[in-house]
């Protein structure tokens, strides 16, 4: 996305090697919750490094691994109160769906078009957010079936429609263990699902003992203004996939679900090397420590309302912008014209500092995800930086 060689980064700033500094709203897509080096984060990490660096799973138990357990237990939606952990979203996310296999012993999956799952074989046929992430390695697993993701609140009633069709017409429920859902679409566009969507689809789910996964990869951890985004509309996932926003950019990933449908899960019929690792955990822990601070959420809240109030004033001046959307800090402002964007980006990039990334299908969309520790101020310079760029290329 830039060209830019940077050494060092506090809270919202990284630092280039040339001692320039820039107003990081990329968060290293999405995952600097808490800041780039956030103090609490740092000191967990260097006293786990002391500890133990690596503690194997398979081998012996550690005490953090427990611990973050209970933590993200506290924090997720009923019924959700066992963890697997992993080192990636798109890990998690494959592991999700082996999980749900095992628990239902059905093959398929539902997912939604414009969805993100990841890189690996099967989160590659997952993903039709964009060819570019599949071109080039067919042939991809089978049993993945795409329905449509609505756009409004207009588009629910045919999207879920469309959904018992695939059930009747391609991939029967005997045969569907999963549905897999962002609650807001990420690489897609920065698409929030509608409330009476996620009802349909898990109402759905219920009838025919379909498990409903929520990819909460990116939405996940205060990103939407909640520590889950799901919880703002009153669902209960079967498996929640967590990985980003979870250590404040430690790579480590998790699947949540009830441990009754953990325990349909064989011992050693997943697993990995690394997962759990302790100074993921550690840096995991002092991540949850700082995002349940009091007040924390309410400040995600209060800034995304910022940042929309200002991108909607921008939109108004300047042409070409048609919708400004999205929960807490995730926020959109999709352009008519995606040939836009590129210079749009980039003037916001040379002339104010200011790392910004697009997404969508079409490539027209700006997303606004800075680290949740954003300041009000920061906000103002962003937005700034933002009206001078849609100035220069009107
Ligand atoms: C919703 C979602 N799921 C899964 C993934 C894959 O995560 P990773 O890149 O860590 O494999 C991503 C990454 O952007 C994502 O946004």
């Amino acid at each position: 996305m830039t060209d830019l060689e940077v050494v060092s980064g506090a809270g919202c700033v990284v630092t280039t090697r040339t001692g320039e500094d820039y107003l990081d709203f990329s968060s290293g897509i999405a995952v600097t919750s808490t800041g780039h080096c956030h103090p609490h984060v740092v000191a967990a990490i260097q006293a786990q490094a002391a500890r133990f660096i690596h503690a194997q799973v398979n081998v012996y138990r550690h005490d953090r691994l427990a611990e973050l357990a209970g933590r993200l237990a506290a924090i997720s939606p009923e019924p959700i109160d066992t963890f697997f952990f992993a080192n990636s979203g798109a890990e998690a996310t494959e592991g999700a769906v082996k999980l749900a296999k095992q628990a239902t012993r059905r093959p398929n999956v539902i997912v939604f078009q414009g969805s993100f799952h990841g890189r690996t074989h099967l989160t590659m046929a997952m993903t039709t957010s964009k060819t570019i992430y599949r071109a080039g390695h067919d042939p991809l697993p089978s049993g993945v079936f795409v329905a449509p993701f609505p756009h409004s609140d207009d588009d629910v009633a045919h999207c879920l429609t469309a959904v018992r069709l695939l059930l009747l017409s391609q991939t029967s429920p005997a045969d569907t263990a999963a549905m897999v859902l962002e609650p807001v679409l990420g690489e897609g566009g920065y698409l929030p699902a509608p409330t009476a969507f996620l009802q349909g689809l898990t109402e759905i789910c219920r009838q025919h003992g379909i498990l409903f996964i929520a990819d909460e990869v990116q939405s996940g951890f205060g990103r939407t203004g909640t520590m889950f985004c799901i919880e703002q509309h009153d669902l209960r996932p079967d498996i929640i996939v967590m990985a980003k926003g979870l250590a404040s950019g430690f790579p480590i990933s998790a699947i949540g679900a009830s441990a009754e449908i953990m325990a349909r899960w064989p011992p050693g019929s997943h697993g990995g090397t690394y997962g759990g690792n302790p100074i993921g955990c550690a840096a995991a822990i002092a991540t949850i420590d700082v995002l349940t601070e009091p007040g924390f959420l309410a400040h995600v809240v209060a800034r995304g309302e910022q940042l929309r109030a200002g991108l909607r004033a921008l939109a108004a001046q300047h042409s070409g912008i048609v919708d400004v959307r999205g929960p807490g800090l995730m926020v959109a402002s999709e352009f008519a014209d995606a040939t836009r964007v590129g210079p749009v980006l980039t003037h916001c990039l040379r002339e104010g500092r200011l790392i910004l990334m697009n997404a969508g299908t079409f490539g027209n969309v700006v997303r606004w995800m800075p680290p949740l520790v954003v300041t009000e101020a920061e906000i103002d310079q962003a937005l700034a930086a933002f009206g001078r760029a849609l100035a220069a290329t009107g």
